[in-house]
């Protein structure tokens, strides 16, 4: 049997994969590969979800565009948080993760022979639904502390774009985004009349009185500019399933075909939890956040030790993503790590061509000393400790 997706290859961590399950069990494995912020929904919240559970409506569909409770709590919330102006009612949708909700929008927005424009390092599994779609990705190299250049991105617009896709604050790369360059980036596209997709996963986890700006909260933008979110990092919800998107009232009618036809409704346990976690989980969240951002302290201090690293400070998320001295095939470099040191990391190559040559670091479930323990074991291997 011939299939349409064979063309596309998945990002190349299968034999990573394979060496570090094999590893995984043995005592001292360390993992910094998985992108999971280490905390769970907070205990009141879960607490109400266990009473509703032999509720009958906690086992059936909610509506396509999700619990209509859960809609309007979190516009509430996202105008609070990032400025952002979103109708409930018809600009909305729940879905199950902010992948879905990209594959979704990609596939409501981009038709075959198309491109969309990504500011490399980028989240792997984004050029996937991009290619599922049989549209490409231009690939444009970040600069100067990972921000996007809107020069070069403009210079690769062609009558073939249908949308930018940025993801701030950075995954991989941690990098949040400026309000100067995401608004040039907005301006191309009205001027150009594309769609700028912002992937806002990592919205709560910015730190050192960063900013996160959201393009949508600019009220010139609201019919450009399509949102996706989660609750998958800053909740600690990442097996739940939930996500949203938010964009134009015309973007949300055509995209509810497609959800209605792949997941009709993000789980409902899980969107009854993200309810409650909105409603009384807000300050245990803040708590982890801060975990993190003494976690961020920490691994910032041992990574300037080490000589081999080039670091690249960045005030966004759990990742870090230096650059190792002379490294030119990070996947190679990977597996040594992992073999030498029962430590994972992930090889920047897999982020895009831009990425090779660094690795990513996830710190979210580390303990401190767990932490202390993998940069110990980092020196020792570039033979520094
Ligand atoms: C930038 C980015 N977007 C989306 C996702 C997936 O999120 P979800 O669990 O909501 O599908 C991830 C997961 O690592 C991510 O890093």
């Amino acid at each position: 049997m011939k299939y349409r997706t064979e063309g596309i290859i998945p990002p190349p961590i299968a034999k990573l994969a394979e060496a570090a399950k094999r590893i995984s069990s043995s005592p001292g494995f360390l993992n910094l590969g998985q992108g999971l912020p280490g905390h769970i929904p907070p205990e009141d919240a879960l607490t109400t979800l266990k009473e509703r559970i032999f509720h009958p409506a906690t086992h059936v569909y909610t509506p396509d565009e999700g619990l209509v409770e859960l809609r309007e709590a979190l516009a509430l919330y996202l105008r609070q948080e990032s400025g952002i102006d979103a109708n409930p009612q018809d600009e909305i949708v729940i879905t199950a993760g902010a992948n879905n909700a990209f594959a979704s929008a990609i596939l409501t927005l981009v038709e075959p022979g198309q491109n969309v424009i990504m500011p490399s390092p980028y989240y792997f599994n984004s050029v996937m639904a991009v290619k599922l779609a049989g549209a490409e990705v231009k690939d444009i190299p970040v600069g100067e502390s990972f921000q996007p250049e809107p020069e070069s991105i403009e210079a690769a617009i062609d009558d073939k774009t249908k949308a930018i896709f940025l993801i701030t604050p950075n995954n991989p790369t941690g990098a949040v985004y400026s309000c100067e360059r995401i608004d040039a980036i907005l301006d191309l596209c009205i001027q150009h009349e594309i769609m700028l997709i912002c992937d806002e996963t990592y919205s709560r986890m910015v730190f050192d009185n960063a900013r996160h700006y959201s393009p949508r909260s600019r009220r010139d933008a609201n019919n450009t500019v399509v949102t996706l979110g989660s609750f998958s990092k800053d909740f600690g919800m990442s097996g739940w399933r939930v996500g949203y998107i938010i964009g134009p009232t015309d973007f949300i009618k055509e995209l509810i075909k497609l959800q209605d036809t792949v997941s009709i409704c993000a789980p409902t346990a899980g969107q009854m939890l993200a309810l409650e976690v909105l409603k009384k989980g807000l300050d245990v969240v803040e708590k982890e956040l801060q975990r993190l951002g003494l976690l961020r302290e920490l691994a910032y201090l041992r990574l300037r030790e080490i000589d081999a690293f080039e670091e690249k400070y960045t005030q966004g998320t759990f990742y870090l993503f230096p650059r190792v001295k002379g490294c030119t095939d990070s996947r190679k470099l990977v597996m040594d790590i992992l073999q030498s040191t029962r430590t994972l990391v992930l090889p920047g190559s897999i982020f895009g061509n831009t990425g090779e040559g660094h690795i990513r670091l996830s710190i979210g479930p580390l303990t401190p000393e767990a932490v202390d323990e993998a940069f110990n074991r980092l020196s020792k291997f570039f033979g520094e400790g």
